[in-house]
């Protein structure tokens, strides 16, 4: 019979291994490797096919299941990432950078669910009660009945939580949370997995919503790390821009719900602010028409969004020269310049480029090809795109234009913030009750034929 031996598992990736190491060999990050605490064999010590378990009782998949009843904070945006509200028995990470503004997202969450009747719990285990008080009093918050603790012993809580009976918890962070049985310090893998679970099994036995708060490092990935991902049933970004007011919540993974949904909110002295019609507030910065610029109809879950993607395109004295993306992802970018230079005969060599979204957003639908290849265009001739024309459209690696998705709800959209022109790929399927009808394209030479003459 296995002995139980102790294991090493790696605080960025999570993979285990059998020996300490200075280096995960699964990720190639150093100093990241913690011990584990051992698995133990089962009941004395056999292993699972020799002791008998009970039998479980199983059902078909035709039964009738009623979709699940959900809770409503009257918070529009995260109401709507969630998939449309709380469900009971839930469990929801939060992560986002440090500041970003999680704590007061979920306090002014917390505070609509406890006003429309929900018994609540808010457990920090980073700021005092004293502290938590004050952030609700300036958010205009401190008579919702919502319970305060300052705790991080999660047998504690759990105890608190058992004789509370709650309909919904949040724990501020996971990363303080410090399991007893467990033989390492808080934030450590072993401890953010043990404290997860126990926090997910009390949220199904119990029909207890819980929201786990995750800071993320600066990798990106939620810290002590996906392990915590996979456990739960929904999983939410707060992200957003230093130095930008905007802030969207992203489900990137929802058991119940859409994924990719967003919300956005705009971060005020008075807290979170919702922005119920982000196309108008990521267009707010637009002046007149300038080269360098082009308006993408997108859809962000199951909404669309119109951003400005801006484009500059400058003469570079450096040998290999600069390619600088923000907010679209840069291997499109780079591949988009490659399609421009070998089939549309327009080279950016010896030119730095760079691009970005306006207003801090991230677009990653590859509907965004051609209206950052028109930005990039429009940039390198220096002449402008009219004022009321939006773009979408994929490009392929023949320079051929592909029809994308959701085509009559881009329009529908742009119409309504009066613009008047679209270009879109040949083959978009429209019914023409839109308020545009799109001038479809067959490829990127014929766009930039009609739209930079010769080019
Ligand atoms: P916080 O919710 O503490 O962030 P996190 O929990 O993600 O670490 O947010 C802190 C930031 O939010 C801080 O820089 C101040 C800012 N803020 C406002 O601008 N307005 C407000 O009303 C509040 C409460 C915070
Ligand atoms: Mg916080």
């Amino acid at each position: 019979m296995a002995k139980s031996i102790l294991s090493y598992s790696c605080t960025a990736c999570g993979a285990v291994h059998k020996k300490w190491g200075g280096k995960c060999d699964a990720c190639g990050q150093w100093n990241t490797l913690t011990e584990e605490a051992p698995l133990s064999a089962g009941p004395k010590g056999k292993s699972l096919g020799a002791t008998k378990g009970r039998v479980i009782g199983l059902s078909a998949l035709s039964d009738e299941e009623p979709p699940p009843p959900r809770s409503v904070s009257g918070m529009a945006e995260f109401d709507r990432v969630l998939g449309g509200g709380l469900v009971p028995g839930s469990a929801i990470l939060v992560g986002g950078d440090p500041g970003i503004g999680k704590s007061t997202l979920l306090l002014q969450a917390v505070a609509r669910f406890a006003t429309a009747g929900l018994k609540c719990l808010y457990i920090s285990g980073e700021e005092a009660s004293a502290q938590v008080r004050m952030r609700a009093q300036r958010l205009g918050l401190q008579e919702a009945p919502v319970q305060l603790g300052a705790e991080t012993n999660l047998r504690d809580i759990l105890t608190t939580m058992e004789a509370e009976a709650p309909d919904l918890v949040i724990i501020d962070s996971i990363q303080t949370m410090w399991a007893d049985m467990v033989d390492s310090a808080p934030g450590s893998v072993s401890q953010v997995r043990a404290a997860c679970h126990e926090l997910v099994t009390f949220a199904k036995k119990r029909g207890c919503a819980v929201v786990l708060v995750g800071h993320v490092t600066k990798e990106g990935q939620i810290a002590g790390p996906r392990v915590v991902e996979h456990m739960v049933d929904t999983v939410l970004y707060f992200e957003g821009e230093r130095g930008h007011q905007f802030r969207i919540l992203r489900a990137v993974k929802n058991r119940f719900g859409p994924a990719a949904e967003i919300g956005v909110f705009e971060m005020t002295g008075q807290g979170l602010a919702e922005v119920s019609n982000p196309s108008a507030l990521f267009l707010s910065e637009r002046g007149q028409a300038a080269p360098g610029s082009a308006v993408f109809a997108g859809i962000e879950g199951t909404r669309p969004v119109l951003t400005e993607i801006q484009a500059l395109v400058a003469p570079s004295s450096l040998a290999s020269p600069r390619r600088t993306v923000v907010g679209l992802d840069s291997g499109r970018i780079s591949t988009i310049l490659a399609v421009l230079e070998s089939r549309c005969g327009i080279p950016f060599t010896g030119l730095d480029v760079f691009l970005n979204v306006a207003g801090g957003m991230r677009v990653s639908e590859p509907a965004a090809d051609l209206a950052a290849a028109a930005a990039l265009l429009s940039a390198r001739e220096d002449v402008a795109l009219p004022a009321d024309m939006v773009i979408f459209g994929e490009i392929s690696l023949s320079a051929a234009l592909r029809p994308v998705g959701q085509a009559e709800n881009r329009l529908k959209e742009a119409a309504k913030l009066g613009f008047s022109q679209a270009i879109a790929p040949r083959g978009t399927k429209v019914a023409g009750n839109e308020g545009i009808t799109p001038r479809q394209l067959p490829d990127l030479v014929t766009f930039v034929g009609d739209m930079f003459g010769a080019g």
